[in-house]
């Protein structure tokens, strides 16, 4: 596996991967990966010639400086499980090499940006969007691959794609669960014992939702829902929305897709989690 630090070196590489007229699949991450990460790239594996993946923990995303301090880093741990993974190019820059000092990024993406996330973390998805532009500029990636526990994110990204009009198509794998539901994410390494107990609700819940669904009960089911998590000890729930899956707002008997989506602190940790339902 290649692995750069610097945008010329890995532009360099990436001319010459076009020029031979291979393909670029691309999984951004911001590292401490897992089964979900590499079923990302095991996409990406599969649908294009040369695999790319970026590791960069992204600061302008963060709107809590504490949660951007322990963000878990096990830079040799990862590049192992890419190696094994068969990854072709690691793209692991310093902030110096992505952002010049003072910058500002502001897109309209209209209501998406405040709707669910955008609620609870004001300014992230302008700091996603502001990152992921960076890297799809220096990777030039025919496809992208993003997980569907961000499905929020998987919305933004596609609409600055339709809105800048970028060459780049962008696939949503689904969510890769431990055993007993719980879904994987970078920061289940922060749960404790307890923690990782109480968070089972999470998926439970959703499951719940999406057995028992049913589009004349759907503030009920929510509600019900809601109730379950708020019973859970350790657990402050943020949201649990029934939502259309093309805007985000509420589900009604129109939405052609419906998605349950869910955040909520458990202990010291904000996890976020969903099911699509139809
Ligand atoms: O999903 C993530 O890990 C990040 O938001 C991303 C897409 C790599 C941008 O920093």
């Amino acid at each position: 596996m290649k692995i750069f630090t610097t945008k010329n070196e890995l532009r360099q590489y990436l001319q010459e991967v076009n020029k031979a007229g291979q393909t670029i699949g691309f999984v951004p991450t911001m590292g401490a990966l897992h089964l979900g990460h590499l079923s990302l790239l095991a996409q990406a594996r599969q649908q294009t010639d040369v695999t790319v993946c970026s590791i960069f923990v992204n600061p302008t995303q963060f709107n809590d400086p504490k949660d951007l301090e322990k963000y878990p880093r096990p830079i040799a741990a990862d590049i192992e499980k890419l190696q094994q993974a068969g990854c072709h190019v690691l793209f692991n820059p310093p902030v110096s090499e992505m952002y010049a000092g003072d910058e500002h990024w502001h897109l309209d993406i209209g209501e998406l940006e405040h709707l669910l996330e955008g609620k609870f973390r004001p300014g992230h998805y302008q700091g996603v969007m502001q990152v992921v532009y960076k890297l799809f500029d220096m990777v030039k990636p025919d496809k992208a691959f993003f997980g569907q526990k961000d499905y929020q994110q998987v919305m933004v990204i596609s609409r600055m794609v339709a809105l800048m009009n970028l060459p780049v198509e962008i696939v949503m794998c689904p969510i890769e669960r431990e055993a007993d539901g719980l879904a994987m994410s970078s920061r289940n390494i922060h749960l404790t014992t307890d923690d990782r107990q109480h968070a089972l609700i999470l998926s439970k819940a959703l499951y719940a939702t999406q057995s028992g669904f049913n589009i004349n009960r759907i503030s009920d089911i929510q509600h019900e829902a809601a109730a379950m998590i708020n019973a859970e000890p350790g657990t402050v729930l943020e949201y649990f929305e029934i939502a259309d899956g093309d805007t985000l707002h509420a589900a009604n008997q129109n939405s052609a897709k419906i998605v349950a989506l869910v955040a909520a602190k458990v202990g010291a940790t904000r996890l976020i989690d969903n099911v699509i339902i139809r």
